[in-house]
């Protein structure tokens, strides 16, 4: 057993592929030990390698059927089984892929007609299940952890968000135009995805560069909502060369991650 890893590292990597398979082998040793672990699932196409990963290693014979899953967020406004909805999304790129117990998979209910109550419903969900032992995350353009817009309380529980015209026209791509994006959301808060045991962050691309750099080397603030993370005792970030771009220290996390004992690993 490895000493855990007390802080954030930086992982900056050729291809997101390489941490998929990392995060997946940590999935697989969580699930051996605790075959009921509670994994916090994103949606984006920044986890889309980890799910790969995890895919393939059910196929080699990994059983996930007891594992249980918090998605993060959800739109409002669009009818229940739609199929752009992140339930919807969550349970076409993980829950069947991965051999998930669909009842034992949960998505904010963004079609609730007391949107208060379905929050604080999710966040008692949350807490009875004990709480969730690994969350996954990608960041938005501007900084957004989950759907929390800049501007997000750091101590915030799962709420009603209106989203920034940047994440809709971001989001655009699986509608017909921004008009369409909804502009709302039901998101877990920045204190809900604090209290994870675990984090692990997937960035690619020039586009979430500038992002990266104020999460991790800028001062924590609600104008960057991902800076919360340096209030996490347990982070892994996982960036393509793209993301890291903007990184003042990017040769130093480099080095770090290259000699990084053997007793210093994620169990
Ligand atoms: C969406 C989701 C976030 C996700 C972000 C980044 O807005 N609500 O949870 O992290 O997009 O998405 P992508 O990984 O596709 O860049």
């Amino acid at each position: 057993m490895g000493v855990t890893v007390a802080d954030v590292e930086i992982v900056i990597l050729p291809s997101l592929d390489e941490a998929g398979e990392t995060v997946a082998a940590r999935i697989a040793g969580l699930v051996t030990a605790k075959p009921d672990t509670v994994l916090g699932l994103a949606t984006g196409s920044s986890p889309l390698p980890l799910y790969r990963a995890l895919r393939q290693r059910v196929q080699q014979g990994l059983d996930l059927g007891g594992v249980r899953g918090f998605a993060l967020d959800e739109y409002i406004g669009l009818p229940r089984g739609d199929e752009r909805s992140y339930a919807a999304t969550i349970d076409r790129e993980v829950t069947r892929p991965l051999g998930l117990d669909p009842a034992r998979v949960h998505v904010p209910d963004g079609a609730a007609a007391d949107l208060p109550a379905a929050a604080a419903e999710y966040e008692a969900a949350i807490r009875a299940a004990g709480g969730v032992d690994l969350q996954i995350l990608g960041i938005g353009t501007l900084g957004h952890l989950g759907f929390n817009e800049p501007g997000s309380s750091l101590a915030s529980r799962t709420r009603v968000k209106t989203l920034t015209e940047q994440t809709r026209q971001d989001n655009a791509r699986f509608f017909s135009n921004v008009e369409e994006t909804p502009a709302h959301c039901l998101t877990q808060g920045l204190g809900t995805i604090l209290e994870a045991r675990a984090l692990v962050l997937f960035a690619s691309g020039e586009a979430k560069a500038a992002a990266v750099a104020a999460a991790v080397e800028g001062g924590v603030s609600a104008r960057y909502p991902a800076s919360v993370l340096q209030l996490h005792p347990h982070v892994t970030l996982y960036l393509d060369e793209a993301a890291a771009g903007r990184l003042e220290l990017a040769e130093y996390y480099r080095y770090t991650y290259a000699h990084k004992p053997a007793w210093q690993r994620d169990t």
